[in-house]
């Protein structure tokens, strides 16, 4: 069984923030989650060099565009390294297998006849790579997007548009028949009715000013940006010149994106797929924005609040890993979600330090005091009910293969709270007898199994929890089977005191 997800490519213009790091996270947990289920995992990331607003950000330091990419796609690796990303593949759009394969399907839609020349006139954001039509556009002459509001450019120029219009009733028909498409149901019917109101053909050319990937059969023309950006998810995969990884992982692909991008994904590149006669993604998967004070997160605005750069690079791994989940834990998927500080604290004393923390502790610290760090099976669970587990463990798989990613941490908690519950009920700490043995394998044995639950999450965590019960890394397999004792190793505090991990 194989699974291919990918994030969107990030423009390199400006540093990785908490804002792009939510959706590369949110791509490395399911990625992890279907390792742990034995699936053969592709995981792609990367970088969309190819924007013009490259030029102007190179400029400001005085670099030359290359250069500037080069920096700043390492400093994307290095991040992403940091926080426990752990990728298959990074792709950079100004790499040469890129630039061909991108080339090869602006040529290939020309000669089957769904790119023309015509005059492109209208405004263009150089920020948002976006076209306006003029009646979109206000008398400021300012973008739209209200979460740019930069001033436009007016620009009339034979472009090359791509025909799109031809693709509305057999986008139409697609949607239809595949109404998993694209995740959260209430974004698909965004698309559906954008769709319905009629699309219009895309200008999918610039003049060629030094920068961007030139079109094949008109060297005075570069390709659109998303034209390009969006072909890197077969490019990655060799497609067209090299097909062992493309024929094993296009059929089963899946592309997070955040809600602004949601109809290039879901139209733009939909289209471009059929008019290649190539099979459609499985599934876009479109999450909300984090948010501060009301605004969509970005470098600029509130950006400074979780200093993403900073956190990254300090290898805190307890800090990363409690952002890590955090981020997730946070709202309902496809939701806006509002973060801050003290929210981030609340969550880390209240579910990381208190409970699941403490719970580690105190199974452990028993053990390693009464019984000599040694635990086995002596007969069938007479405490914990198996059932309870079992249903906790499948309930967090479904949700979280559905993209339910708060309601699959719903589970790791209910179960952390029954495990404390457990230890109160019995009041473990005072029983002197032979039973102590049983209760603590059977707790030992929950706790193996909420490791599982943690690692995708928080897999910084999940190995040092590894190390404590002296597992092999095999034991964060779905399938693994729970051995009949534990030795235990020396006990580490999982998660310190707050004020110890946010100085
Ligand atoms: N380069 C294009 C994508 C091309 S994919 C073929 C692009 N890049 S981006 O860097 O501007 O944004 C990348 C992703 O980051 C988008 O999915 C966007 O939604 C996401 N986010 C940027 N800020 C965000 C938040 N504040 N919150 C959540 N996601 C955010 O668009």
């Amino acid at each position: 069984m194989r699974f291919y997800i990918t994030t969107p490519i990030y423009y390199p213009n400006s540093e990785p923030h908490i804002g792009t790091a939510y959706t590369t996270i949110a791509c490395d947990v399911i990625s992890r989650f279907y390792k742990q289920k034995n699936y053969d995992v592709f995981f792609l990331t990367g970088t969309d060099e190819n924007s013009n607003k490259i030029i102007e950000s190179a400029n400001k330091v005085n670099k030359k565009p290359i250069e500037y990419v080069n920096e700043m796609a390492e400093l994307f690796k290095n991040i992403w390294k940091n926080l426990d990303i752990e990728y298959t593949k990074f792709i950079r759009t100004t790499e040469d297998y890129h630039i061909k394969t991108a080339q090869f399907v602006f040529q290939k839609l020309y000669e089957q006849g769904y790119i023309y020349k015509g005059l492109y006139e209208g405004w263009y954001c150089i920020h948002c790579e976006t076209f306006w039509t003029t009646s979109k556009v206000d008398d400021s002459k300012l973008c739209p997007n209200i979460e740019c509001r930069r001033p436009l450019n007016y620009i009339k120029e034979e472009n090359y548009f791509f025909k799109l219009s031809a693709f509305e009733d057999k986008l139409l028909k697609y949607y239809e028949d595949n109404p998993d498409f694209v995740y959260p149901d209430y974004r698909f019917n965004e698309v559906v009715s954008f769709v319905k109101s009629g699309l219009q053909d895309l200008s999918v050319s610039r003049k060629y000013n030094n920068w961007g990937i030139r079109v094949p059969f008109d060297q005075d023309y570069s390709i659109y940006v998303w034209i390009d950006a969006l072909t890197n998810y077969i490019s990655a995969l060799g497609y067209p010149f090299e097909l062992d990884l493309f024929d094993k992982y296009w059929e089963v692909s899946h592309h997070m994106v955040g809600k602004d991008i949601i109809r290039f994904h879901a139209v733009i590149w939909p289209a471009i797929l059929m008019a290649l006669n190539i099979k459609l993604p499985k599934k876009i998967i479109a999450h909300g924005w984090l948010m501060y004070d009301n605004q969509k997160i970005s470098k600029s605005k509130g950006g400074d609040i979780f200093n993403l750069k900073e956190i990254a690079l300090s290898n805190d791994k307890i800090k990363i890993s409690a952002l890590r989940y955090y981020l997730l834990r946070e709202g309902s998927f496809g939701q806006d979600i509002p973060v801050s500080l003290e929210r981030f604290k609340y969550i880390y004393t209240s579910e990381l330090s208190n409970n699941i923390g403490n719970l580690f502790s105190r199974v452990l610290a028993i053990i390693e005091k009464k019984l000599n760090k040694y635990v086995f099976k002596e007969s069938d669970f007479s405490y914990i009910q198996n059932s309870f587990i079992n249903e906790r463990l499948s309930n967090f798989d479904k949700e979280l293969s559905n993209f339910n990613y708060s309601k699959a941490v719903l589970e790791i908690l209910n179960l952390a709270d029954y495990l404390n519950k457990i230890i109160e009920n019995y009041k473990v700490w005072e029983i002197k007898d032979k039973n102590l043995n049983q209760i603590m394998y059977e707790l030992v044995y929950s706790l193996v199994v909420l490791n599982k639950m943690l690692y995708p999450f928080m897999p910084f965590i999940a190995n040092n929890i590894l190390e404590q019960l002296n597992l092999p890394l095999e034991s964060l397999k779905w399938d693994y089977t729970i051995p009949d004792s534990f030795n235990i190793k020396e006990r580490k505090i999982l998660f310190p005191k707050i004020e110890n991990v946010l100085a």
